[in-house]
């Protein structure tokens, strides 16, 4: 067999692990499988990139290799859990930004590669003897470059966002959409222009364009909706990542691009749904600009909250029958996921019937509490998705909510002008009792009072998840 179809084979192997790859990431219990999976497809990958003949600037390659390797592995290795997310979105960052790169790159080959007046086929006649580029060969670098740019500087505020470099609520001023209507038509004419002149003016005006719509299309999106935002931006990245594959005819690079940027689309319209909310909603009204909550003991209509004593909870759940665990957010920010599987232990040997009920935008990102569970080997069959959870409340003795807010919050339900009316919850309202482990009576990301909080049948325990649920472990095993 020719060496070059032995290295399409190995790509195509690649290719098909991608997809098997992604297949396992979907469940919990087969995520760790596919993730490996994905690494041996790369590394296939790779070994046949550098089995290539005629290899040229071998010594750049390597050194760009082990410099990505010696920023990426600690990075990953040593970040916390909570500051995933702009992991995420800084890593996403620098994909569109070596997109876009390998799009001028090859703009720039392509363009030395004629010297005819307008170098582009179909929209000028090809020039009598002179040799010319395919137009549709431009487009594909025009749309890496355009989509690749966007998304490195969208990806870059995001990072800022969620980093705390910069606010994390939504940057408005007057006009912003028509502006940012303006720079996207900006885009249009400047691309039509570089694609009928072949000017290299054209392309640094494009670039420049292109990175300020990222900046301008990403400062209105709260914090709150920087995750949904992530997504998206990802799907961009793997579009611009199979716009580069076009152009440089690497079958790989194009599979490779659109597993990712289809599956990126597909988990941007997931935590839509699941937030209750549609992408446009998402994407330009300026969601969380306003913190409503007001932090107080007592609501609006004078009830007050009511505190209670890790030994008397304790005392609460050693005596329930069932007992649902309501993870959020506040579990990461504590690292509290140990002592949290060593509550329910507790409980389980007690008799006590205990599962976590995880809702799909718990914490920050796709699977957060998922992931957080994992690290401390809570059993998969432990795990309930809401909707699988909800029904099993109306039986619950008790609800314990650790660290979470908006996604037990009924106003979801109840309050149509509630900034997250429609999203669906986890019905921790339907308990006997409400147990809410926080540090204060700040809300959560949405920036909204929590009515259930002053709930006759609610007791909070404030203090840090960690050591609240280490002081409910003692007062468990001592009643
Ligand atoms: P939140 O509503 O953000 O509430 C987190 C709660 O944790 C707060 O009440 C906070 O109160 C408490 N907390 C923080 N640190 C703590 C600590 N060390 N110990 C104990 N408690 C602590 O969390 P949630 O219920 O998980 O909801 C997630 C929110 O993020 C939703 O609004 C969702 O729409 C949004 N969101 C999620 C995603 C994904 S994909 N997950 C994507 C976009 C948006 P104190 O400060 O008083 O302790």
């Amino acid at each position: 067999m020719r060496r070059g179809t032995v290295l399409d084979l190995c790509y195509l192997v690649a290719a098909i692990t991608f997809i098997i790859a992604l297949m396992g990431l979907s469940s919990p219990r087969h995520a760790r499988r596919g993730n490996l999976v994905a690494v041996g497809g790369m590394t296939l990958a790779i070994g046949a990139t550098f089995a290539q003949p005629h290899l040229q600037h071998l010594g750049w390659m390597i050194g760009a290799m082990v410099l990505g390797a010696a920023v990426a592995v600690p990075t990953s290795r040593f970040v916390k859990m909570t500051a995933i997310p702009q992991l995420v979105a800084i890593f996403n960052g620098v994909g569109g930004g070596a997109a876009a790169l390998v799009s001028v790159t090859e703009y720039l080959a392509l363009t030395s590669m004629t010297r005819a007046p307008c170098p582009f086929q179909i929209v000028c006649p090809p020039v009598g003897g002179v040799k010319t580029v395919a137009v549709y060969k431009i487009l594909e670098v025009v749309l890496g470059v355009i989509i690749g740019t966007v998304s490195f500087s969208g990806s870059a505020i995001a990072f800022a966002k969620l980093q705390e470099l910069m606010t994390g609520r939504p940057v408005t001023y007057p006009a912003q959409q028509v502006l940012n209507a303006i720079l996207g038509v900006g885009i249009v004419v400047v691309a039509i222009l570089l694609l009928s002149t072949g000017s290299l003016v054209w392309l640094w005006i494009l670039l420049g364009l292109a990175l300020v719509l990222g900046v301008a299309f990403v400062l209105p999106i709260g914090g709150a909706d920087v995750p949904v935002l992530i997504s998206l931006l990802n799907s961009f990245t793997g579009i611009a990542v199979a716009a580069s594959g076009f152009t440089i005819g690497s079958n790989l690079l194009i599979v490779a691009g659109t597993l990712v940027g289809a599956s990126g689309i597909l988990l941007t319209r997931m935590m839509s749904a699941a937030m209750g909310r549609s992408l446009p909603n998402i994407l330009f009204s300026a969601f969380g600009s306003v913190v409503t909550a007001s932090g107080s003991t007592e609501s609006a209509d004078g009830r007050s909250v009511r505190s209670g004593t890790a030994e008397d909870i304790g005392v609460l759940l050693a005596y329930s029958r069932k007992v649902v665990i309501i993870p959020g957010y506040g579990l990461a920010v504590a690292q509290a996921q140990h002592v949290v599987r060593e509550l329910a232990d507790t409980l389980k040997a007690r008799g006590v019937e205990v599962f976590f009920a995880i809702h799909p935008v718990a914490g920050r990102m796709p699977g957060h509490m998922n992931v957080l569970l994992a690290e401390a080997n809570v059993p998969y069959d432990e795990l309930k998705e809401m909707d699988e959870a909800n029904p099993e409340l109306t039986t619950a003795d008790v609800a314990l909510v650790v660290g979470a807010n908006d996604t037990v919050n009924p106003a979801a339900r109840s309050s149509p002008g509630s900034p997250i009316y429609g999203m669906p919850i986890i019905n921790a309202d339907e308990a006997a009792n409400v147990v809410f482990l926080k540090r204060s009576m700040r809300p959560g990301f949405a920036g909204i009072d929590n009515d259930l909080l002053y709930n006759d049948k609610t007791v909070l325990l404030f203090g840090d998840a960690k050591d609240t649920l280490t002081a409910l472990v003692a007062a468990v095993k001592a009643a």
